[in-house]
């Protein structure tokens, strides 16, 4: 962390035969992902392997085919057409609580695994109005198989040719044809129907591009939805997973939290009406991803040089924006350490540039989902923090195992109690 202190706000390093800048300075990683956006792709070893599995879906798409997509699905993400999503995400979070309240003695949980499997519950009824988070199911079971391959993947050192038969491989081969078939056979069975439900995939299928009125094809639709999957669900459970420890560990906050749950809520189920009136859950989990952002690292190609606060970039360097970094830039945030939600008071939103800040990275390539999972993160707080709190077992704080997420070195261990609203 100090190594801007000591390095400067862009560092070279040299990895092999390749050229790897970090950039810290917001200015510089405005620069990159927002107004010299038409100089860098995405063509680094983590977008080759992702693409064998999302193929032509938005994240691992570029050029004229990405545009037409982003233009095309945009309006399906947009805050009003997600809102109907709200009951979903509180209904799953809540029968997660009867589960862990259904006992007399103190429940004791692994937090991360519980949130992956809520995540995966609310993105599968949000895109396909299916619960696929049951590993016993075999749509379950291949979505796992797929999510955790992905990942290992990417962190191969040494990549093994694509036609090696390892059993690994064979079993990932077999979840794609699984989750293929599956995927199809919905798509054709809404085609067939006059009924369509109100999901994500519905209303993917009726988007249309404006300029020619064409809409997605099966393969286009099936490569969008193993997207949602890969790039909504693992992000939003350690968003949910890194809040619950910081919430563990700062009583304080905590109880400010809860004591605006109540106020705002007397007890009842939250909504999506509620959320204007839930800011300091908003903050809070606002402050959890500046201290650990999900997607900690976002990288890029240099496809000529450049110039980048002052250093020479050479053509083909891969260049790295760390929301980590930034997020702890002491130039930018004071005691970059805190654990502060009041940082994100609106009032003090001007003491910082734009891109001091970019846990859903920015520009056009910006998370398409960023408004589904501030919604998903605030009603699942809410939720769960309502009727129950989170105590971290004694122990060593928990370290980051950064992979192509942000996870937990060790799992998120913590005794579940039940808790009554206070009365207000
Ligand atoms: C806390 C949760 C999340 C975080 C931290 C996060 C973060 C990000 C980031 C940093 C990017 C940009 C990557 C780049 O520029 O290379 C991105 C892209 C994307 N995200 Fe998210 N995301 C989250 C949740 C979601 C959800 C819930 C969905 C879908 C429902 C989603 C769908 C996508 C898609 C499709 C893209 C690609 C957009 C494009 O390239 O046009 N994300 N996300």
């Amino acid at each position: 962390m100090s190594g801007f202190r000591e390095l400067g706000d862009v560092v070279h390093f040299r990895l092999f035969t390749r050229d790897l800048v970090l950039v810290a300075h917001p200015n510089d990683v405005r620069w990159v992902l927002q107004e010299h956006t038409s100089n860098y792709n995405k063509r680094t070893r983590g977008f080759e392997v992702l693409r064998a599995f999302l193929r032509q879906g938005l994240l691992t798409s570029e050029g004229d085919h990405w545009l037409r997509q982003r233009r095309i699905a945009q309006p399906a993400f947009h805050r009003t057409r997600i809102a109907g999503f709200g009951d979903a995400m509180t209904q799953a979070a809540g029968e997660l609580v009867d589960r862990w309240l259904c006992g007399s003695a103190p429940a004791v949980v692994d937090v991360t695994a519980a949130m992956m499997r809520l995540t995966l519950r609310i993105v599968g009824e949000a895109l396909l109005s299916t619960d696929v988070s049951h590993e016993a199911d075999r749509v379950g079971q291949a979505l796992n198989i797929t999510l955790r391959r992905a990942n290992a993947a990417i962190y191969q050192i040494v990549p093994l040719p694509g036609w090696w038969p390892t059993p690994a491989r064979r079993r990932l081969r077999a979840a794609m044809r699984t989750l293929d078939d599956v995927i199809f056979e919905i798509i054709a069975e809404r085609r067939a129907s006059d009924s369509e439900p109100d999901d994500l995939l519905s209303m993917l299928m009726r988007a249309r591009d404006e300029d020619t009125g064409e809409g997605m094809s099966d393969a286009q639709l099936r490569d969008e939805v193993m997207t949602v999957f890969l790039a909504g669900q693992e992000t939003t459970a350690l968003a949910l997973g890194w809040t619950w420890y910081l919430l563990s560990r700062h009583a304080a906050v905590r109880q400010r939290l809860q004591t605006e749950i109540d106020t705002v809520l007397g007890g009842r189920t939250p909504t999506v009406a509620d959320l204007p009136r839930l800011g300091y859950v908003e903050r809070v989990v606002k402050e959890s991803m500046r201290l650990y952002p999900p997607a900690w690292v976002i990288s890029r190609c240099a496809i000529e040089d450049d110039i980048i606060g002052g250093c020479r970039i050479p053509a083909g360097s891969i260049v790295l924006l760390s929301p980590y970094v930034t997020h702890r830039h002491p130039r930018f945030w004071a005691n970059p350490e805190d654990f502060d939600p009041d940082r994100f008071e609106t009032s003090r939103q001007a003491e910082r540039p734009p891109f001091a800040y970019f846990p859903f990275g920015g520009g056009p390539r910006q998370c398409i989902g960023n408004s589904f999972a501030m919604m998903e993160l605030v009603l699942v707080v809410t939720t769960i923090a309502q009727r129950c709190r989170l105590d971290l077992l004694p122990g060593e704080p928990v370290g980051t195992s950064p992979s192509i997420t942000l996870r937990a070195a060790t799992p998120i261990t913590m005794h579940v109690s039940p808790r009554a609203p206070a009365p207000v």
